[in-house]
């Protein structure tokens, strides 16, 4: 089987939000955009026609999730994962952004303590935030260019009364793949302190070669509280339609966590969500495949090209996902100087490490979820900015 992930597909004026609102975000839309997680490539063929099929039928009614959408499911994470899944703890969720925050309402009180690992996806400082529990950080180290977990300070943080801990496995920006002893060193810490770990997931299936993704949950005991977040949507390139599940195999928890999904109405199912999941955990295996070695060899380009062309900024290597994490302070420009340099002078649109949290300061993330020859004319388009900004 053949996948073309060169093919040009023009997203503007499909409301995307990476493309269509550059103009509110960047000021303009000259900016090549490399920012919001989502990637510019067509989904598995699968996926598109279960959609064409499901949108044949004409009416669009009130849906059930099937149980083939939960054996796809269960599926996927035996073969792929290894971890097998019971139906029963499988509960649905529009996304696993509402998912943490649901989490959060059931298994914390409000001025309770909620552990994040910064720099970090922005959405786990404010649902923290927004929902009136107590933000503890647990900064990553950056050691000799490697981010790690410092777990002497997480076991401080956990002895101040923390609930929870999320987790971000693999970790959205800094790349990392958590390696078993680290997971284990987690696992420990929370027993001690009974935290409840709330993994997220959406980043397992994207792992680069000689990396191997564990599951949290597979490597925690029974009794282990552990909640697990996943979803098709980065895996497969699907996550406009919003459709994810957690795993929770603790009744208890499950009880909690349904009363809050009951109260927020967020059980109802999109017809078209629930067809494409399950398309996509079925059949996407073979493009999932082919896409892991198209961005093998993305990452692969940028990583040669700065360290010939661009030495002044340098890669933090990723493990998994399709986001690089840039280290931009050789340019020695403040985070307001580094943002505008990148859209003004080099006409790109990323991410400013900044906005996920202060670690974050004086990088950039990259998403490399495009052709390469975007990425060709990304990295030229920098090279010059950083040729003629800092010549001296
Ligand atoms: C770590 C992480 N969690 C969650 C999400 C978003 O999940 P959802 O769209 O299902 O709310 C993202 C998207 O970038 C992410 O990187």
């Amino acid at each position: 089987m053949s996948f073309d992930f060169d093919r040009d597909i023009r997203r503007e004026g499909t409301q995307s939000v990476k493309y269509d609102a550059r103009r509110v975000v960047f000021g303009g839309e000259d900016v090549m955009p490399l920012w919001v997680a989502d990637m510019d490539f067509a989904a598995p063929e699968a996926v598109t026609s279960a959609l064409v099929e499901r949108a044949q039928h004409p009416v669009y009614g009130y849906s059930l999730f099937p149980d083939s959408l939960y054996q796809s499911m269960i599926d996927w994470f035996a073969t792929r994962h290894d971890w097998h899944i019971e139906r029963d703890w499988i509960l649905m969720a529009p996304g696993v952004v509402p998912s943490i925050h649901a989490a959060i309402m059931a298994f914390a009180n409000p001025g309770e303590g909620i552990i994040v690992q910064s720099p970090v996806y922005p959405p786990f400082f404010s649902s923290v935030n927004k929902t009136g529990r107590r933000l503890i950080d647990n900064p990553l180290r950056l050691e000799n260019g490697r981010y790690q977990m410092d777990l002497e300070h997480l076991e401080q943080c956990a002895a101040q009364g923390a609930r929870m801990l999320i987790l971000c496995s693999p970790h959205n920006p800094v790349g990392r793949v958590w390696e078993e002893h680290e997971l284990r060193a987690v696992l420990e810490i929370a027993r001690r302190h009974d935290l409840i770990l709330l993994s997220d997931d959406i980043h397992c299936d994207l792992v680069l070669p000689g990396k191997r993704h564990l599951m949290l949950a597979n490597v925690a005991q029974a009794d282990d509280q552990v909640i697990t977040a996943v979803a098709p949507s980065k895996t497969f390139n699907v996550p406009g339609l919003g459709l994810s599940a957690l795993v929770v195999p603790d009744p208890d928890h499950r009880q909690a966590l349904k009363q809050v999904f009951e109260t927020l109405h967020m059980e109802q199912a999109n017809p078209f969500s629930l067809t494409a999941f399950e398309a996509a955990y079925r059949s996407g295996g073979p493009w999932l495949d082919a896409l892991l070695e198209y961005l093998q060899d993305n990452h692969r380009f940028v990583s040669d090209y700065l360290r010939e062309h661009i030495p002044r900024i340098s890669l933090i290597e990723p493990e998994g996902t399709y986001l690089l994490w840039l280290d931009c302070r050789g340019l020695g420009l403040s985070d307001a100087g580094l943002k505008a340099f990148f859209i003004k002078q080099a006409g790109l649109g990323l991410n400013p490490g900044i906005s996920f949290g202060e670690g974050g300061s004086g990088f950039m993330r990259l998403n490399i979820g495009t052709r390469r020859a975007n990425l060709q004319r990304a990295m030229e388009q920098l090279r010059l900015a950083v040729e003629t900004t800092f010549s001296k």
